[in-house]
């Protein structure tokens, strides 16, 4: 990393998001290494950099990042972060702690995915308070650090809940600037947003209103957004509300999964995989998730299980290649559910493998790489998730895939609304609905698979991302 300054005062376009393009470790030699952050957000985004000069505030996760810090000033140049002009953030570990554990990802993420259930029902207690409390510390760093850096008149767009207050901060410090605010989360319909404490709900929504566009991934999100602050706030005011549909990057993805790391995965996934009874190559189901709740790993499993059970001929014949890879480990919460994940695919091998067959392979290790090797060999595609805000992993295995793969769907991911039509629809509840959806796809024939992947593929891709983020930037300098 160099010691000079990247980022001149007053840059024309900024992004603000907690988890930046990058993410730093110190070496056993005291150099630091850089490494791709990870997350449907920062796949999103990393493309911006080198058209937009953009520089992204972002906040140190890590020991290595805080080092980065430490040796930089926060100011890091594109050649320390593959592309992108970065300011990254050391907000007191405590706070970000509070803001990002407690807030952003037990309360916030808890409420949009509605993911609550006894026993996991919120209590909004002093604990609550104060870490709110930290979220708004939290929320004000970003706020006076964009502040900071914006020209006059400078576009800023500001992603996730992480950082729903920042548009109405931002806005008291400049009002010259234009805000805009994402959110790459499905947004939660009133009555279960206002389980959050009142004065909290308001807050929340006023502090996104603070901006003069707001952005949702489905106009499902959107809505649900607009008919919480009928009721909470009273209205949107004058905030301009829209749906950006986030799509995959096909150059890229095309590009990057044919070099030779990933040609090494696949070579080792086929050989994983194996040859059924009638010595041709078996069919795979495959999944790549975060280990993330609302991703509905386990019900997934319990699908495949009962798909083993109930249409024995799949047996031998199917591998089902499921990555999930650890994610918010800090919460005990996914440390059970990546705990259960582990014990269920070891039980259906268990239960069903033989000498020469492994029906689940799972990898936790996370690896783009062996994950763009998944996709090429895709037959069945299986994406489930309880709620999701879109889902890019549904978009970017008809891509890659390379005999055409059959999506097995979710109807509650924000994708469907864009690829539902092409895809086998699924409520992720329904275990025994989701094993039929299986079958249906591993049976699909050659030809309406060929034909369904070319359809998901081209509306997969609509707006890519650079245009994603471009087509907003455009909207908000109107
Ligand atoms: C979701 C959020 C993203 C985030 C990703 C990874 O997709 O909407 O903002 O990038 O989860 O979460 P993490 O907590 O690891 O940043």
């Amino acid at each position: 990393v160099s010691e000079r300054s990247a980022v001149r005062a007053g840059a024309e376009v900024l992004v603000a998001s907690n988890r930046g393009p990058v993410s730093y470790a110190v070496g056993e030699d005291g150099a630091l290494g850089a490494k791709r952050g990870g997350g449907g957000l920062v796949s999103g985004l990393s493309a911006i950099g080198p058209d937009t000069n953009a520089v992204w505030v972002c906040a140190a996760l890590g020991d290595g990042d805080r080092e980065a810090v430490r040796r930089t000033g926060g100011t890091l140049a594109p050649e320390d972060t593959g592309g992108q002009r970065v300011r990254m953030l050391d907000i007191p570990s405590q706070v970000h702690a509070d803001a990002y554990n407690g807030i952003a990802n037990s309360v916030l993420w808890f409420v949009h995915h509605m993911l609550y259930q006894t026993p996991l029902e919120p209590v909004f207690d002093a604990g609550f308070r104060q870490q709110w409390g930290a979220y708004e510390t939290y929320n004000r760093a970003f706020a006076r650090a964009l502040a900071d850096e914006a020209a006059e008149g400078a576009a800023v767009l500001v992603q996730d809940y992480h950082l729903a207050l920042v548009p109405g901060m931002l806005r008291a410090l400049r009002p010259d600037v234009r805000i805009a605010h994402f959110s790459h989360t499905p947004w939660a319909p009133p009555d279960y947003f206002r389980m959050l404490p009142d004065e909290v709900a308001r807050q929340l929504l006023e502090g996104m209103l603070g901006a003069d566009q707001l952005g949702f991934l489905t106009h499902r999100w959107a809505d649900a957004f607009t008919a919480c602050c009928a009721e909470v706030t009273g209205g949107t005011g004058g905030t301009r509300i829209g749906a950006y549909g986030l799509g995959a990057d096909a150059d890229f993805l095309l590009e990057r999964s044919r070099r030779a790391d990933v040609e090494e995965r696949l070579a080792t996934l086929r050989e994983q995989i194996g040859t059924g009874p009638d010595g041709t190559a078996r069919k795979t189901i495959v999944r790549v998730d975060r280990t993330e709740l609302s991703k509905n790993i386990v019900r997934g499993l319990l699908a495949y299980r009962q798909l083993l059970a109930e249409e024995p001929s799949w047996r031998e014949r199917v591998v089902h290649i499921a990555f999930a890879y650890p994610s918010r480990q800090d919460l005990a919460v996914y440390r059970e559910y990546t705990a259960a994940v582990g014990r269920l695919s070891e039980e259906i091998n268990s239960e069903y493998g033989t000498d020469t067959w492994r029906p689940v392979v799972l990898h936790v290790k996370d690896d783009f790489a062996r994950s763009l090797a998944a996709y090429r060999l895709a037959d069945v595609a299986l994406v489930n998730p309880i709620r999701d805000g879109m889902n890019l992993v549904a978009k970017e295995i008809p891509v890659v895939s390379e005999q055409g793969c059959a999506l097995v769907l979710s109807r509650e991911a924000g994708a469907h609304e864009e690829l539902g039509g092409h895809a086998l629809t699924v409520n992720p509840y329904d275990v025994s609905g989701t094993a039929r959806a299986l079958h249906e796809a591993l049976s699909m024939d050659a030809g309406e698979r060929g034909e369904r992947t070319a359809r998901l593929a081209a509306a997969a891709t609509a707006l890519p991302p650079a245009q994603w983020f471009l087509k907003q930037l455009r909207a908000l300098r109107g």
